[in-house]
C-alpha cells in the first residue's frame, strides 16, 4: 500500500492535561519524584512515563518527535535545537577516530564545513563525491567508511539522490545511509526507500513560519536510544536540546504542512515552467529538463509535488544582486537565506549559504556566481507574481 505521510500525522490523537485539543506544554526543566528509587530508575532509562530533566526528554519534545516519526515512517525520532544539532549529533554518534564518511559534495554549507573543517580534528575524514553517480560513490568507500551522507534534494543545486540505489550500496558495505530531507518533506520519504536515518532542519518547510530553528532525527528505536544514552549519547552529551515551548509551536505548524507543501509545489512548478519558457536557465526537479526528473518521480509521494525550491542563473553576481534587491523592493519576497516561508525568499548561495565551500569547489560542482536560489512562497496568485518578476527581469535586461 502507498505510504501516506500526511495521513499518519492526521491520525495522531492527543489530549491535553485538562482535556485540551492540544497537548499541554511541560514548562519545566526538572521533575519531582515521590520515591528516590523511581528517580534512579528514570536516570537509568527504566521508568517509562517518568521525566527527570529536560535535556534528556520532555513530554512536548516526545509529542513532536512522535509526529515526525509518523511522517517519515520510522520507529521513533528525537527533536533537536537546530538542524545542525541533528546532523552533528548523528555523525558524531556513528563515527569515531580513524573512521570515514562518504558524502555528497552538494550539501548545505554548514554541513560541508562541519565535515571538511571540524570532524578532521577528531580524525574523521570525509570524501566528497558526485552523489548522482553510484559507481563514483562506491569507489569512494573504504574499509574505514561508516556512513553514506546525502540530501534527498541538495542545497543549493537541487541534485536528487537515488536513495534506493544508495541504500543497496549501504547494505552491501555495512554502512548507515543518512539522508537530510529538509528540501522535500512529504514529497520524499527516505526511510521508506531504505535510508537508515532521516534528518530535517525543522527551521524550514516543516515549521514554515521562519520564527525558530529546530531539527529532528528519525530512525530506529535502538539508534535513538543510543543518541539519548546518558553515558555516551551525542544528543544527550552535546546538548542540542529543543525547548518545549518551541516543540509545541512546531507541532501546531506541522499539521498544515501537507496543504503548504502542495501550494509551494504548485507555485514552484508554475514559475519554473514559465521561467524556462522565457529562456532562463532554470533548475527545478519538476521540469522534464532536470537530469533527475524521472528519478524524483519514481521516489515521490505524488500528491505533494516537486517542492518549493528552484534556482535561476541570471549570468553574473551583479545581475543576481540587482534582481534580488529589485524584487524585494517590489514586495515579491525577501532577500534572505533559509526556506519554507509563506513569502518567497531568495539569496545567491555562492556568497551566502554555500560560502563555506571554496570557490574552486563551487565551480567544480556547477555553483555559478549568477545563481539565485528561490524558496517559493504560498502566493495565492502565482500568475501575478510571475508577471511582476518578469517585469523586474526586463527592467534589468535579464530578459528581453
Ligand atoms: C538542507 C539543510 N540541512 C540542514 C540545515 C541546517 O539547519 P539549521 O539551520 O536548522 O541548523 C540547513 C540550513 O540551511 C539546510 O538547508
Amino acid at each position: 500500500m502507498a505510504f501516506k505521510p500526511a495521513n499518519n500525522i492526521q491520525d495522531l490523537q492527543y489530549f491535553g492535561e485538562f482535556g485540551g485539543v492540544n497537548p499541554s506544554i511541560s514548562d519545566s526543566s526538572t521533575y519531582t519524584f515521590l520515591s528516590a528509587k523511581t528517580m534512579f530508575d528514570t536516570f537509568e532509562g527504566n521508568a517509562d512515563g517518568c521525566y527527570l530533566y529536560s535535556r534528556h526528554s520532555t513530554p512536548s519534545n516526545l509529542y513532536l518527535g512522535q509526529a515526525l516519526a509518523a511522517m517519515e515512517g520510522t520507529e521513533t525520532a528525537n527533536v533537536t535545537a537546530s538542524g545542525m544539532g541533528a546532523i552533528t549529533s548523528v555523525l558524531m554518534q556513528l563515527c569515531g577516530a580513524g573512521e570515514h564518511i562518504v558524502s555528497s559534495r552538494t550539501i548545505y554549507g554548514g554541513t560541508y564545513a562541519f565535515l571538511k573543517n571540524f570532524t578532521p580534528r577528531f580524525n574523521i575524514e570525509t570524501s566528497f563525491v558526485d552523489i548522482t553517480k553510484l559507481d563514483v560513490v562506491e569507489a569512494a568507500i573504504t574499509p574505514k567508511t561508516k556512513v553514506l551522507y546525502c540530501e534527498s534534494v541538495s542545497n543549493p543545486l537541487l541534485e536528487v539522490a537515488d536513495i534506493v540505489g544508495l541504500s543497496k550500496l549501504a547494505k552491501k558495505h555495512n554502512l548507515k545511509l543518512v539522508v537530510d530531507n529538509t528540501f522535500s518533506p512529504l514529497s520524499i520519504s527516505p526511510a521508506q526507500l531504505g535510508a537508515d536515518v532521516v534528518i530535517h532542519s525543522l527551521t524550514k518547510f516543516i515549521n514554515g513560519s521562519s520564527d525558530t530553528v529546530g531539527g529532528v532525527i528519525c530512525g530506529s528505536q535502538e539508534f535513538i536510544d543510543d543518541l539519548r544514552n546518558v553515558n555516551d549519547g551525542a544528543c544527550m552529551l552535546l546538548g542540542a536540546t529543543m525547548d518545549s515551548l518551541r516543540a509545541a509551536s512546531i507541532l501546531k505548524n506541522l499539521r498544515t504542512l501537507h496543504i503548504r507543501m502542495q501550494q509551494h509545489s504548485l507555485n514552484g512548478q508554475y514559475l519554473a515552467e514559465n521561467f524556462e519558457k522565457a529562456g532562463l536557465k532554470t533548475v527545478y526537479p519538476g521540469l522534464v529538463s532536470h537530469p533527475s526528473h524521472h528519478l524524483f518521480t519514481s521516489m515521490m509521494n505524488k500528491k505533494y509535488g516537486f517542492g518549493g525550491m528552484l534556482t535561476l542563473d541570471v549570468g553574473s553576481l551583479e545581475k543576481a544582486n540587482a534582481l534580488m534587491e529589485l524584487m524585494q523592493k517590489q514586495n515579491l519576497g525577501y532577500l534572505a537565506v533559509s526556506l519554507g516561508f509563506y513569502k518567497t525568499l531568495f539569496s545567491a548561495p555562492g556568497s551566502s549559504t554555500s560560502s563555506e565551500i571554496p570557490v574552486e569547489e563551487q565551480k567544480a560542482m556547477g555553483l555559478t556566481d549568477g545563481l539565485i536560489r528561490f524558496s517559493i512562497g504560498l502566493d495565492a496568485d502565482i500568475e501575478r507574481t510571475y508577471t511582476m518578476m518578469k517585469a523586474c527581469m526586463k527592467e534589468l535586461k535579464i530578459l528581453d
